[in-house]
């Protein structure tokens, strides 16, 4: 496959409504890991925070178009989207245009499916990952009517488990109304520090709820994962070696391994295909 072949990309949404639990952390080097193994991969900065552009150096001035103009000025995604320094990872960067977003959505023809009528369409990258703001308003409601599926980080604390509840009520409404295929790929334990009595208890009330969803890989609090973005490159750049970037390639093989076995259970579910009866 050439870097420029066409397919419809599975769209894969970092969501939880709880701030500064990890998405843009993951959603940043999730992405890294995944290209470098070869996926071509389009980071969708749907946050009028920008923390994923400025994570991957992107410089305000340099945008031309941003999320903002792919959902209200009709611009394409292909014309949004940026390079970065790392192979085989574009971004479609944010801007602060998006904070108004919410307000301008309420009030627009066909609200819930704008980023899905965008990005549903063929593109050179298997995978869109969104990076999602700290709510569950339009915007975020934009990116699960979007998406495949949907990839939540947990930081284990006291009051995860509430939040997590809500986030899966909220997806049960968007299937029933919006988006009947939407599923939860996993639960990542972010910020994991096992030294922490809570963190483990709740781990494990995590673990016993959700099962097999939650990633075997478990990413620890590391200081090289904050300081990271502040020089523009996602982690698994800046220091290869740290325990937090060798956990994000882990969950990224772990995330890989999920998605073929999904694509067996598709193929396997498909109807077989009629041969002769062309016309
Ligand atoms: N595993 C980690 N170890 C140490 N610091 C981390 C880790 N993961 C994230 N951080 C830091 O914690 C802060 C919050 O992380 P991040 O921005 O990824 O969360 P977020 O969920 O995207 O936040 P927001 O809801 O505001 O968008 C950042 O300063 C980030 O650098
Ligand atoms: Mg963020």
């Amino acid at each position: 496959m050439t870097a420029s072949t066409l397919t419809i990309p599975r769209i894969m949404s970092i969501t939880n409504q709880k701030g500064g639990v990890g998405k843009t952390t993951t959603a940043i080097n999730l992405a890294t890991a995944m290209a470098a193994v070869g996926k071509r991969v389009l980071l969708l900065d749907l946050d009028p925070q920008g923390n994923a552009s400025t994570g991957l150096g992107i410089r305000r001035v340099d945008i031309k178009y941003s999320t903002y103009d792919v959902l209200f000025n009709e611009v394409s995604v292909m014309d949004s989207v940026m390079t970065t320094k790392v192979p085989n990872l574009s971004i479609v960067p944010s801007s602060i245009h998006l904070s108004g977003a919410e307000i301008e959505l309420v009030t627009a023809d066909n609200r819930e499916y704008r980023l899905r009528d965008a990005l549903r369409i063929e593109l050179p990258f298997d995978y869109v990952i969104i990076d999602n703001p700290p709510s569950l308003n339009l915007l975020t409601l934009n990116a699960l009517v979007a998406s495949d599926t949907i990839v939540v980080p947990l930081q284990c604390e006291f009051y995860a488990l509430e939040g997590l509840s809500h986030l899966v009520k909220t997806i049960e409404r968007v299937r029933k109304s919006f988006n009947p295929t939407l599923d939860i790929h996993g639960v990542v334990l972010t910020m994991y520090d096992k030294r922490n009595n809570l963190a483990n208890q709740v781990a494990e009330d995590v673990r016993s709820f959700f099962g097999e969803k939650v990633y075997k890989t478990v990413i620890p609090r590391n200081v090289r994962l904050s300081e990271a973005p502040s020089f523009g490159l996602p982690a698994i750049v800046y220091d290869m070696r740290c325990p937090g970037a060798s956990a994000y390639i882990h969950l990224a093989s772990e995330v890989l391994k999920r998605e073929r076995t999904i694509n067996q259970q598709v193929l396997l579910a498909a109807p077989t295909t009629q041969t002769g009866t062309g016309a």
